[in-house]
């Protein structure tokens, strides 16, 4: 029960900050929205929320300081000295049980669609598996390759998260070591209206969103899994979204190649299709590594070429990265910058009706994981072949759809049964 001197508290701090409309179905609630709603409000760091309002509001952000391009390795192109070198440096690693898995599964999937966790899609025709089956499969095959225990930490968020847990239950957590498979939820901010106002969600209390894949640093630390990892003597995690069919999550050459290099990420790259590709570029930044989004990138830049004929700012992002765990107790430290997105959230308005807009009415405020190199002195880029590493879900069709997807999986197994995958 909320005493009502709480209520008149929390009333007082939203008119403060005029955000007094949120408690306008108050009365309709019941007591445990009730009480759930006072909490958020006590909760919620005001004068932070309404900074980011503002900061984030003011300019389209633009790109700073010295860049220029970025060292990186190709895969394809390493003699067989060179592979054997930092395949046996990761190798070593991976079998002494040094390495693990993460996989960032807190997103709400929107462009695709799904209303159940992006991991629980199955990718279809003639395929019955789910995002997370196929990760498991390639986990489960360099768990064997290795003969290594590698545990798999799976980053929700507060709305899919017992869903996953109930989906990995369901399917006997697809044949992984029950304690080797660890959940955690991801942070949570407010959304705000254009005009810098908190909304209320389909159940009358404040709408949240969760923090952006950036916020996983913050997060493994709050739940205590870093402390996890350190006690399993874990030195690698290797850190990708949950869709990526492709995604190469045991990579001893990109262990090897950190190592090798005294670096303490190797972020993994695919070559830009075109200059005019939508993707993030690695490059250095004031000498750091840096990400250039394709917001960002000046058309000379986006179209400069090296003596090869090659895209000097060609190294996609694919956000596939692998780390230390140094590097992550560091970064969990650094507050990263939060970043907004224009989202159409279902809110209730104050008549209790449910609304479903058709446009954007909302922000989002998230941190994206490759504001995190910045902070590191220097990073390893591998460069991978696409058709081997990248096939992104993201749309319910055309680009980057689950048809592409699976047409992609389809042909890697194909190259895989005739042996022409390393
Ligand atoms: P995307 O940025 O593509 O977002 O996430 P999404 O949620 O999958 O899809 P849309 O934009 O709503 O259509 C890339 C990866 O990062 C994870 C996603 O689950 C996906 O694996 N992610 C994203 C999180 O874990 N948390 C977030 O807050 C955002």
């Amino acid at each position: 029960m909320v005493e009502n001197i709480e209520y008149e508290e929390a009333l007082k701090k939203l008119k403060k900050y005029g955000q007094e409309h949120i408690l306008c179905r108050y009365e309709y609630l019941d007591d445990e929205r009730k009480e759930k709603i006072i909490n958020q409000i006590k909760n919620i760091d005001f004068d932070s929320l309404i900074d980011l309002f503002n900061v984030t509001n003011k300019s389209i952000k633009k790109l700073e300081g010295n860049v220029t391009n970025i060292d990186f390795v190709d895969k394809e192109k390493l003699t067989k000295e060179e592979y054997e070198t930092y395949y046996n440096i990761g190798k070593k690693e991976i079998e002494q049980g040094k390495y693990a898995v993460l996989t960032m599964a807190g997103g709400q999937g929107t462009r695709l669609g799904c209303v159940a966790p992006k991991g629980t899609f199955k990718i279809g025709g003639g395929i019955e598996k789910s995002l997370f089956e196929v990760l498991s499969e390639t986990i489960k095959e360099a768990k064997n390759k290795f003969n290594a225990r590698i545990p798999w930490y799976i980053m929700t968020s507060r709305e899919n998260n017992s869903a996953t847990e109930k989906f990995f239950e369901k399917n006997d957590f697809f044949g992984m070591p029950y304690e080797d498979v660890k959940f955690f939820k991801q942070g949570e901010l407010p959304m705000l209206d254009f005009n810098g106002k908190l909304i209320l969600d389909e159940t009358g209390i404040i709408k949240l969103a969760s923090d952006g894949h950036g916020g996983v640093f913050e997060s493994l630390d709050k739940n205590g899994y870093i402390e996890d990892m350190k006690r399993r003597g874990i030195e690698w995690v290797f850190i990708s979204g949950v869709d990526n069919v492709l995604a190469g999550l045991v990579d001893p050459i990109a262990v090897g190649l950190a190592i090798k290099e005294g670096t303490l990420a190797t972020g993994k790259s695919v070559v830009k299709r075109s200059p005019d590709e939508q993707v993030g570029v690695f490059c250095k930044k004031n000498g750091r590594p840096y990400v250039i989004e394709y917001t960002e990138i000046t058309e000379e830049m986006a179209n400069a070429r090296n003596e090869e004929g090659e895209l000097l700012y060609g190294e996609s992002h694919i956000l596939t990265n692998l780390f230390n765990i140094k590097a992550i107790e560091d970064i969990a430290q650094n507050k990263l910058p939060y970043h907004k997105a224009k989202k159409k959230a279902k809110y209730m308005d104050e008549n209790g009706e449910i609304i479903k807009p058709e446009n954007p009415n909302a922000y989002k405020y998230e941190k994206f994981i490759f504001d995190a190199f910045e902070s590191l002195d220097n990073m390893s880029i591998l460069r991978v072949k696409r058709e081997d590493e990248f096939a992104p879900l993201k749309n319910s069709d055309g680009e980057d759809s689950p048809d592409t997807a699976r047409d992609l999986y389809i042909d890697f197994l194909k190259r895989k049964e005739k042996g022409l995958i390393k």
